[in-house]
């Protein structure tokens, strides 16, 4: 109540939460007026965050050293966080997959993984455990984010189902539908014989979206239907074949919401196939609305 210092006068002007991050000496904040000052400022309903214990500046150990900076951090996002998916795991898997054809070549597509990292980013901040298993690609991992990388369509099967059980999947990669058959172990040469073609022949890979949401312990399961046409259509057909409980569908023909590109526009259809739009903005918008509209109908059930 002083406010004769910048901090302090900021305390007492601010309406936002405050929280206190004590760093002192322990005799010091074993004092008995350090206590009742902070009895007095919690009873108001600020926040502590910490001290921690161990060594300190001046050679004493005990009570009173400030909490790391990260961990700081984190309380302060947690005091943001609106905890719609508190206790729930939600394994979401993101990117391209890559198949091989020979150890220098390999067959993929144009997804980046950002919709399925602003999903997992989105899912983390809203209190779920989050496992995001990622094709290749070139993004950061969200913080409180548990990440496993994989390369082909059958790695991220065996990922996904060795992160079972979940309560949601959100199946935002872009699987390779087919892998060559055999894998050369050596580098392919052009044949001469063959002319100017070369046939490889493909095998189905397996649907990781359709055999997790197929399981007795099937999860609330969300898939995406990247399409250049006849969009609701298809996604309404997958949604069913599938066994869903909502499908994404996006027009990936239009380039500014299309694969790699930084915004989206969405339409997600339910059982009901009741259609829901959320208008073009950025993915880190479109995951959040995603994962509330997730919330509610978790919340429904
Ligand atoms: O059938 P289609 O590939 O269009 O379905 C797209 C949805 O199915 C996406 O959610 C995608 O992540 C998922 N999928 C999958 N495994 C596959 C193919 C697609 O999980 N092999």
């Amino acid at each position: 109540g002083v406010a004769n210092d910048l901090l302090t006068t900021l305390v007492l002007a601010t309406d936002a939460p405050i929280a206190l991050a004590p760093a002192m000496n322990q005799a010091m904040w074993r004092d008995a007026a350090t206590q009742a000052n902070l009895e007095l400022l919690q009873g108001r309903g600020m926040r502590l965050f910490g001290p921690a214990s161990g060594s300190q500046a001046c050679g004493d150990v005990g009570l009173g050293r400030m909490l790391e900076p990260n961990d700081l951090a984190l309380l302060a996002a947690d005091c943001f966080q609106r905890q719609a998916l508190d206790g729930l795991h939600i394994l979401i898997t993101a990117g391209p997959t890559q198949e091989n054809i020979d150890p220098v070549r390999y067959i993929t597509n144009h997804s980046s993984g950002k919709m399925g990292f602003a999903l997992a980013e989105a899912a983390a901040e809203a209190g779920a455990k989050v496992t995001l298993v990622s094709g290749p690609v070139h993004l950061p991992t969200p913080d409180r984010v548990s990440r496993i990388d994989v390369v082909s369509a059958r790695d991220m099967l065996a990922a996904c189902e060795t992160a079972m059980p979940c309560d949601v999947l959100i199946a935002a990669a872009a699987v390779a539908d087919y892998r060559p058959e055999v894998v050369a172990q050596h580098k392919l040469k052009k044949d001469p014989s063959s002319g100017e073609g070369m046939l490889l022949q493909m095998v189905r890979n397996p649907d990781i979206l359709a055999t997790i949401a197929g399981r007795d312990d099937r999860p609330f399961s969300v898939g995406f239907a990247a399409e250049t046409e006849n969009l609701l259509e298809y996604a309404s057909r997958k949604l069913r074949d599938k066994n869903l409980d909502l499908i994404v569908a996006n027009d990936v023909a239009n380039p500014s919401i299309g694969f790699n590109s930084e915004e989206n526009a969405i339409t997600v259809i339910d059982r009901e196939l009741q259609q829901i739009s959320f208008a073009q903005t950025s993915k880190g918008k479109i995951a959040r609305q995603l994962i509330t509209l997730i919330a509610e109908r978790l919340n429904k059930n």
